[in-house]
C-alpha cells in the first residue's frame, strides 16, 4: 500500500506513520529526517536545507523532489511506503504524479492551530537516534534522556514558538491546497488528530484499512 500523510507541522504525521509502519511492515519516509540527518552529517544538502527549516520555511521543491525520487528507488519501498512531510506543495504533488506511482490513500490528520503550538513547544527529540518525547503526552522515563538509546533529548530549533507561528503561516499558504488536490482524486480521508494519541491512531488506522 501506497500511503501520504497530510496536516500541518505537530499535527502527527511522524507518530502516525511509525505506527502504520509496524504494522504493515512498510516503511515510513519523512522528508523532514532526511533532511536533518543531512544536516546533522554537515553534507552539501544539510548546509542548504539547514537556513531554510531554521526559519520555519519550505526547503525548494526541486531538492526535495529529487530526495524523494531517489529514496522510493530503493528496494524496501517495492512493496509500499507511508510518505509523512512530501508533498507539501502542489509543484509536489505534480512531481509525484509524474513519476507513475499509484498513491493509494491519502490521510489529513487535522488539528486546530492552538493545540499544534502547545504540542510542538513540549516536543523533545535524541540528538543521536531522533525518537520522539514529549514533555506531558510522551515523557521519557528519565527527563533529558533518550529511553532507546540513552542520548540526549532536546527541543527541535524549528519548535521555538516564532518559528511554529511561520511554519503555520507556510502550511495554510503551501502545504493546505494539497487538501483539495488530493480530494479531487477520491483517495483523501480526513481523521480528527487533536484528541489523544490513542484516538488519533485508531482512527488512523481505520483510514488506511477503509
Ligand atoms: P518535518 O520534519 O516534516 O516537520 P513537520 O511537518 O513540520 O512535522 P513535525 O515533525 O513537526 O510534526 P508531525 O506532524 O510529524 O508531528 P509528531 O508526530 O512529531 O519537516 C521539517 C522541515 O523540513 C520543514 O519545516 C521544511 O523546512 C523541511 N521539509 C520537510 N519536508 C519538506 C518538503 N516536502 N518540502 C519542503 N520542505 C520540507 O507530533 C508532534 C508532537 O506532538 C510529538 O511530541 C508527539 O508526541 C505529540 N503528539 C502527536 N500526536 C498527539 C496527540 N494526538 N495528542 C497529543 N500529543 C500528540
Amino acid at each position: 500500500m501506497n500511503l501520504i500523510l497530510l496536516g500541518a507541522p505537530g499535527a502527527g504525521k511522524g507518530t502516525q506513520a511509525e505506527v502504520i509502519c509496524n504494522t504493515l511492515h512498510i516503511p515510513a519516509i519523512s522528508t523532514g529526517n532526511i533532511l536533518r540527518e543531512a544536516i546533522k552529517n554537515e553534507t552539501a544538502l544539510g548546509m542548504e536545507a539547514k537556513s531554510y527549516m531554521d526559519g520555519g520555511k519550505l526547503v525548494p521543491d526541486e531538492i526535495v523532489i529529487n530526495i524523494l525520487k531517489e529514496r522510493l528507488q530503493q528496494d524496501d519501498c517495492q512493496n509500499g511506503f507511508i510518505l509523512d512531510g512530501f508533498p507539501r506543495t502542489v509543484p509536489q504533488a505534480e512531481a509525484l504524479d509524474q513519476m507513475n506511482i499509484r498513491i493509494d490513500r491519502v490521510i489529513d490528520i487535522e488539528v486546530p492551530d492552538e493545540k499544534i503550538t502547545a504540542r510542538l513547544s513540549g516536543r523533545r527529540v535524541c540528538e543521536s537516534c531522533g525518537a520522539s518525547y514529549h514533555t506531558m503526552y510522551k515523557p521519557s522515563k528519565e527527563e533529558g534522556v533518550c529511553d532507546a538509546c540513552g542520548g540526549k533529548t532536546v527541543q527541535r530549533k524549528d519548535d521555538h514558538p516564532d518559528t511554529v507561528k511561520e511554519r503555520l503561516r507556510v502550511y495554510h499558504e503551501q502545504t493546505e491546497p494539497l487538501i483539495d488536490y488530493y480530494t479531487k482524486t477520491g483517495k483523501l480521508v480526513v481523521v480528527e488528530g487533536q484528541e489523544e494519541v490513542a484516538d488519533t491512531t485508531a482512527l488512523t488506522l481505520k483510514a488506511v484499512e477503509a
